[in-house]
């Protein structure tokens, strides 16, 4: 197939996303129309002086710039304009199911109350399916950078309201923060039916990989990236088809990778491991998940059954269903068949 027919194919193909922190989709725009809607002050003057700060050299400075962003975040209508423009980027980019992250103590340790953060968001998860078509579902996400302590306060906070999101994750800082230090907030949640999902192997050596795979029993691995480093654990990642959620854009800016031909994504599909594209922080890290996808298959030797792979993988991956996961086979087999 012709490098431009791949490209519209990768385009074009319904697709899940299952890596995206919801407060990494706030645009520059954005955020300063919500710091003069809520009377925040900003350290930046205006939209180009801050995306000029958008230089990263390492996961620890763009998160500083990240919390900084998510200070304007005050009412419930803010995180559903937040995840509502979201969700315009997705339907855009042919996304028709989005598990997206939210990091609530990044707002409750500001005084937000967690109703005023998961009301604004699943509000607009409900609109999204209902207006756009796309299954949207949340998963919370605790900042390993803060103790256990906070995170079951955390837990204990989002008891109420456990119809309105499906899972738990762990983000943020990574070195420094391995995953069993949060061991007995994830097997607490877990006996609550939420599924597991944690970052590791970004920056972190594959032992924090084992570790949440092994201590948090978590069901898929965000990033994942340094897995490639340990043949014993790619051999079990493929063996148990344990999924990565791999953020070929982010990577390059957070310098995991000097650029993106550079990226093991290839090398990860050609062993067998169950990987998927996703755009992480799309409006800090240069793109939504189609300009991942583009971006990846112009610098990487993909061809169409790699596009082929990672649009199946995205949904085998999800938390959807069995009834949903059905529905996206039977649509991706009716888009493919029509491409030929
Ligand atoms: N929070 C938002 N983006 C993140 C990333 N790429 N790694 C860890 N924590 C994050
Ligand atoms: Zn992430």
């Amino acid at each position: 197939m012709s490098p431009d027919r791949l490209q519209l194919l990768v385009r074009d193909m319904p697709k899940a996303e299952l890596h995206i922190h919801i407060e990494g989709s706030l645009e520059p725009e954005l955020i300063f129309a919500l710091a003069q809607r809520n009377g925040v002050a900003l350290a930046y003057s205006d939209v180009e002086a801050l995306r000029a700060a958008y230089a990263f050299t390492n996961l620890q400075s763009f998160l500083d710039i990240y919390y900084a962003g998510a200070s304007v975040l005050l009412k419930e209508q803010d995180f559903f304009d937040m995840a509502w423009a979201y969700f315009m980027r997705a339907k855009a980019d042919n996304v028709t199911r989005a598990e997206l992250f939210f990091d609530p103590q990044t707002h409750t340790e500001r005084g937000v109350a967690f109703a005023t953060v998961i009301d604004g968001l699943h509000r607009a998860c409900i609109a999204a399916q209902s207006e756009l078509g796309i299954e949207a579902e949340l998963i919370l996400c605790f900042l390993r950078h803060l103790d256990e302590a906070s995170a079951f306060a955390t837990l204990e906070e989002a008891r109420p309201h456990l119809g309105k999101f499906i899972g738990i994750g762990l983000d943020s800082s990574e070195v420094g923060h391995p995953p069993e230090k949060f061991a007995k907030v994830f097997a607490d949640a877990r006996k609550l039916g939420l599924r597991a999902v944690a970052h590791a192997g970004e920056e972190g050596p594959p032992a924090y990989i084992w570790s949440a795979l092994d201590v948090l029993k978590v069901e898929r691995i965000d990033h994942g990236v340094q897995s490639l480093k340990d043949p014993k654990l790619v051999a079990r990642l493929v063996a148990e088809r344990v999924p990565l959620t791999v953020c070929p854009l982010s990577n390059v800016k957070l310098c995991v990778f000097d650029k993106l031909g550079a990226h093991n994504l290839k090398t990860m599909l050609d062993r067998g491991i169950v990987a998927t594209i996703n755009s992480d922080d799309p409006a800090y890290f240069g793109g939504y998940i189609n300009q991942n996808f583009a971006e990846t298959f112009a610098a990487l030797p993909l061809d169409a059954n790699d596009a082929v792979a990672l649009a199946r993988n995205s949904f085998e991956a999800s938390f959807a269903t069995p009834a949903q996961k059905h529905a996206h086979r039977l649509a991706l087999d009716a888009f493919f068949e029509a491409r030929g």
